[in-house]
């Protein structure tokens, strides 16, 4: 029988048995995690991990308990060293943000508060709608819009594909299922679309083939001539036009479709524009840049990513839909578990009811605190001064003798390669390939690799709001110094 007169083992709780040691490792951690960040441009970009760093991960599952102070010394000495490094200055791989301070402590009370944000009467659910609200605001999209916040581009993109498909299906697809539609959905974007895309026809029900890839011109924006020819086609066919999925911001190069024609277009072809403005929708908050897409606003969705520009600590993505009652009606349905009540708990809004996850997590404070603290003008510079870089990188090596663009800069992303007179075209992707590999096994940057028109190019997204002008000058002199190693 224990203190309180029970029978049977004690009670048990995940809560610590001494809180004050809890609160003086915390401080450690907090401490340590400052310095972290303070000092995160001294540190490798990247590392390769040593064996036994790989082999501790392949430890069997613990059965008893460990002091958390153990557990936190593994996390400092196997985990924290050997990060991605998207958090470096001088990392401009693939397409992500670089976080930030105040979001990591966003990430943490969001935690410590726990709140579920399915839904319901309490703070972090209105915060949520703020947020929500906020992007809406920074993109000029209208007041009665819906959105909801997801964990990244690719579920956002999902989720205004989803309304759109519902909206032109022609019967209650939800009902009914894709077989019941009386014709066959096309959906048009660029041949630049970002792959989440095909992912998403998948899901839908509605096949990769359904998503046709329309030729860009030169500057790799789609071609607006030949989309309008496509969607003729196609009609003539006996299909049914749907969709025109514009990027706002291309991976590969980050060139930015025609916003206003594609608009335009839509309205007279009666489509679903959808903006995958995964990397560009933000350039409406920068000042300098902001005319670039213009006509975002027009959109009937936009997926955007507040894990890129905004430098959320990761996950991040947000999708707007003009139509409310649309978004909504892909969505909802009301179990009898979760009922609307009049006062109390469940008398607020459910958020589960503008997606597919069902609990969702606290992912509005990280955003919310960050835009408090900074503001959004200083994002917007912040924006501005990427696109900058982006212009100053591409001017480096236009004037080098031995690099060339191989894709026109729009905004922050640089396709570029190795090349000298002397090299024969056959071992150019070997050589560039290596100087990347190089550049990462020796800390200094991280850039990843594209393909463009048949043409391999090295390729440097710049959304970083540490990388200095400094960093790149840096960069340059290194891949010669590497070429020419290489290829002597
Ligand atoms: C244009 C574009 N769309 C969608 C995505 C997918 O976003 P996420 O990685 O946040 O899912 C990306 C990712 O870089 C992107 O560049």
């Amino acid at each position: 029988m224990d203190s309180a007169g029970r029978n049977g083992p004690p009670e048990e709780t995940l809560d610590p048995a001494d809180w004050s040691s809890v609160r003086a490792l915390s401080h450690r951690i907090v401490d340590d995690a400052v310095g972290y960040i303070r000092d995160v441009r001294d540190r490798p970009a990247w590392r390769e991990m040593p064996a036994e760093v790989r082999a501790f991960f392949r430890t069997p599952l613990p059965t008893a308990s460990t002091a958390l102070e153990d557990v936190y010394r593994d996390v400092a000495d196997k985990v924290m060293p050997y990060p991605m490094g998207n958090i470096h200055p001088r990392f401009w791989a693939w397409y992500m943000g670089s976080g930030n301070f105040t979001g990591a402590l966003g990430d943490f009370l969001a935690a410590v508060q726990g709140s579920n944000l399915g839904g319901g009467s309490h703070a972090a659910a209105l915060l949520d709608g703020q947020v929500v609200d906020w992007c809406k605001e920074m993109l000029g999209f209208p007041a009665s819009a819906s959105g909801t916040l997801v964990s990244g581009g690719s579920m956002a993109n999902l989720i205004g594909l989803t309304v759109a498909r519902n909206v032109k299906a022609g019967v209650d697809v939800r009902e009914h299922g894709v077989s019941a539609m009386p014709k066959p959905l096309r959906f048009y974007g660029s041949d630049q679309l970002h792959s989440c895309h095909r992912k998403a026809m998948e899901s839908l029900g509605l096949g990769d083939r359904a998503l046709r890839r329309i030729k860009t011109d030169g500057e790799r924006r789609i071609d607006i001539g030949a989309l309008a020819a496509a969607i003729g086609e196609d009609r003539e066919s006996g299909l049914q036009p749907a969709c025109i999925i514009a990027t706002a911001g291309t991976v590969n190069t980050g060139a930015i479709d025609d916003l206003q024609g594609l608009a335009d277009l839509a309205a007279r072809e009666g489509l679903w524009l959808h903006v995958d403005g995964c990397i560009g929708a933000l350039v409406a908050i920068a000042p300098e840049n902001r005319h670039r897409v213009a006509g975002i606003e027009r959109a009937d969705s936009i997926a955007l990513d507040p894990h890129k520009w905004l430098h959320a600590p990761f996950e991040a993505g947000c999708a707007l839909v003009r139509d409310a009652s649309a978004h909504r009606g892909a969505f909802a349905v009301t179990p009898e578990y979760l009922e609307t009540a009049p006062r109390g708990l469940a008398s607020g809004d459910w958020l589960y009811e503008y997606g597919l996850q069902t609990t969702r997590g606290f992912r509005a404070l990280k955003i919310w605190m960050a835009l408090k603290e900074h503001g959004v003008e200083k994002f917007g510079r912040l924006i501005d001064q990427n696109i900058a870089q982006g212009r100053y990188l591409t001017g480096l090596i236009a004037a080098h003798p031995h690099l060339e663009l191989v894709a026109p800069t729009s905004i922050n992303i640089v396709c570029f390669r190795y090349r000298r007179p002397d090299l024969e075209n056959s071992r150019l992707k070997d050589i560039n390939v290596e100087i990347m590999l190089r550049l990462q096994e020796e800390g200094l940057a991280v850039l990843s690799d594209t393909t463009i028109r048949g043409e391999h190019c090295l390729r440097v997204a710049i959304t970083n709001h540490r990388t200095r002008e400094a960093d790149l000058d840096l960069l340059v002199g290194e891949i010669v110094r590497l070429g020419t190693a290489f290829a002597p």
